[in-house]
């Protein structure tokens, strides 16, 4: 059993209930191997920046906005992960894309959650309630949400974990949306970040 704690970023852009999970998870010990060292986001008005200091976690704001290039916001964003000592990020509910440049530098180091089951209504352009909009307009009777690796592919790296859920009668995005976070999101990256922090940290069976 190592001592070592994989140290984790959760970078963040919106309201962070998968960044709740996360801090949930943490103390319930589902995450044992990893701990939440830093949250970034590139919203600051971003109420999961609020989840953070409310549990004493260090943040920091990247504001797109702000940046000249995509490689400048790209830049902050390495320069933090590199002054926190950061072993894996972890991007929940992120809504910027990272370059190649970027994903380069943190092979399977990154991993992200995703609302449908990849690789359906995935990409570009698909995010957020505009993910869950088009299972319903393509009438799937199932759909879900995949924690997966991330490279130069938008949701195209490698698969970790995937969850499935019923779409209902009456779904809009919206409902939609809360019944894949409580039923698959909110359980399949704490548990993700386990296995990656696992792996890290060379305790994986
Ligand atoms: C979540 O459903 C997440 O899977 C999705 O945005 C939501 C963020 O919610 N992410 C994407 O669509 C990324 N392609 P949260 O801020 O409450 O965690």
């Amino acid at each position: 059993m190592s001592l070592k704690k994989a140290r984790i970023a959760v970078l963040v852009s919106g309201g962070g209930t998968n960044l709740q999970a996360l801090i949930d998870a943490q103390k319930s010990g589902i995450i044992k191997s990893g701990g939440i060292c830093l949250v970034i986001s590139n919203n600051p008005g971003a109420y999961a920046l609020e989840r953070a200091k409310n549990n004493d976690i260090k943040t920091a704001v990247v504001n797109k906005k702000e940046c000249a290039s995509q490689q400048e916001f790209e830049d902050k964003i390495k320069a933090l992960i590199s002054e926190n000592d950061i072993d894996f990020i972890v991007l929940a509910g992120f809504m910027c894309i990272l370059s190649e440049s970027f994903t380069s530098c943190f092979p399977e180091r990154i991993i992200n959650v995703h609302p449908s089951l990849i690789p359906s209504f995935c990409g570009e352009g698909f995010y957020g309630l505009r993910v869950h909009k088009a299972a319903l307009d393509y009438g799937v009777k199932v759909t879900g949400a995949t924690v997966h690796y991330v490279n130069e592919i938008p949701d195209g790296g490698r698969i970790i974990l995937q969850k499935a859920v019923y779409i209902e009668d009456g779904d809009t995005p919206e409902i939609l949306q809360k019944r894949v976070m409580e039923q698959a999101e909110w359980k399949i990256l704490p548990e993700a970040c386990e296995l990656v922090s696992k792996i890290i940290t060379g305790d994986a069976e």
